[in-house]
């Protein structure tokens, strides 16, 4: 690396940082590593533009470590819903009960530490040290990557472990020397990928803003920045079908606990079949209540049977996960009374009281267009 760009790259991205970086967000300034924690953990799959609205309600809800982690899960789960990938409220509540029964409450201030806590990755880590406790920590998420990426010109795809490895090399050479400096320049990367240095219109191709690295980044000298960070080949993710029984019995909907471990684990949803690899399906195959009761709760047939003599077939819903694609055939049903289950992750729940479940974003507004929640009823 050019000796003269190490030296100057943080003080030049600090004084970029004061002109046109991001501040005034409810998560600046604190040094509370609770509450950056819990900001690093929501800003890494949601926009800044919701972050603004649910971290402060998350943190009146769950002010301190000790209340998260002697929170119940479901209560996490529901103050979450909306937000997806479900997976961190479900880690932000192990890691809690860690910090509380390992570190007595306090989180270590050393990356190496808050690295082995339940859902904190090498770069959080860097995140959490770096604005809580001023260490001199790198941090290397997408953003980062690319521009460091462009910076130095590095090609190869950057899941590969050597372009990897040389990134965070990379990333710990051009640290701020003063600890004291280590907040702004953490915020500054992040606002500087977010906002100047973006993956499609970095601000050097355009005519407005002088990019302040604009004659010492080699994507840009050799007019490759658009080239750069390389990716890696996609394969389309795969799709799968599978049928979802809305039953109603009078003002209650029945749902089903999901299982911890699963897609939108611990949430609940409307009782769902497998999943299997999608097939262009004729829409007029009839199924009989029978045969679909089978499918989704062989368990409770019987029961279900007796009480439910049709189901209509409704709409189909589409939901794009990370790594597949859902297609959800939605069947009508209504049974004649509530009926009690063996089951105890089966429930009976009165549309009124929906707003209190953690329930998956897209089941949600499916009870929603149906008219069966009003808007006030689901909180989000
Ligand atoms: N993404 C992850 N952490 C962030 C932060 N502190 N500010 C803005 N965006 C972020």
């Amino acid at each position: 690396m050019s000796k003269t760009l190490s030296k100057a790259f943080a003080s030049k991205l600090i004084a970029w940082h004061g002109v046109s970086g991001r501040s005034g967000l409810p998560w600046q300034g604190n040094r509370d590593p609770y509450a950056v924690w819990v900001s690093e953990i929501m800003l890494q799959q949601t926009q800044v533009a919701t972050v603004l609205e649910r971290y402060p309600r998350f943190m009146k809800r769950f002010p301190t470590v000790k209340k998260l982690a002697t929170a119940d899960l479901d209560d996490v789960l529901a103050e979450w819903a909306g937000l997806g990938y479900y997976s961190r409220a479900r880690n932000l509540h192990t890691c809690a009960k860690q910090v509380m029964a390992e570190f007595g409450g306090q989180f270590p201030s050393d990356p190496i530490l808050l690295e082995q806590l339940k859902g904190i990755g090498r770069s959080t880590a860097g995140a959490i040290a770096a604005f809580a406790f001023l260490e001199r920590a790198p941090i290397l998420d997408a953003n980062v990557k690319r521009i460091l990426a462009r910076l130095f010109a590095i090609e190869g795809p950057i899941q590969d472990k050597a372009v990897n490895d040389r990134l965070w090399a990379l990333a710990t050479d051009l640290l701020p020397i003063k600890p004291v400096d280590m907040p702004v320049y953490t915020q500054a990367l992040m606002d500087f990928g977010a906002t100047w240095c973006t993956s499609r219109k970095p601000v050097c191709l355009g005519s407005e803003k002088k990019c302040p690295f604009a004659k010492d980044c080699q994507a840009n000298l050799s007019d490759q920045v658009l080239l750069l960070p390389q990716k890696a080949q996609k394969t389309k993710s795969p799709e799968f079908d599978c049928n979802m029984l809305l039953m109603r019995s009078g003002n209650a909907v029945l749902l089903q606990k999901r299982p911890s471990k699963a897609i939108w684990g611990g949430l609940w949803s409307l009782p769902e079949g497998s999943w299997t690899p999608r097939v262009v399906r004729a829409k007029d195959v009839e199924i009989s209540p029978q045969e679909l009761f089978t499918a989704i709760l062989p368990d409770e047939k019987s029961v279900l049977s007796k009480a439910c003599k049709s189901v209509i077939r409704s709409h189909e819903i589409k939901h794009v996960f990370t790594h597949r694609r859902l297609w959800m055939q939605i069947w009508q049903a209504s049974s004649s009374k509530e009926l009690n289950f063996a089951n105890s992750d089966l429930k009976w729940v009165p549309l009124s009281q929906l707003g209190r479940y953690g329930l998956p974003q897209p089941i949600k507004l499916l009870l929603q267009g149906l008219s069966l929640v009003r808007g006030g009823d689901l909180k989000n």
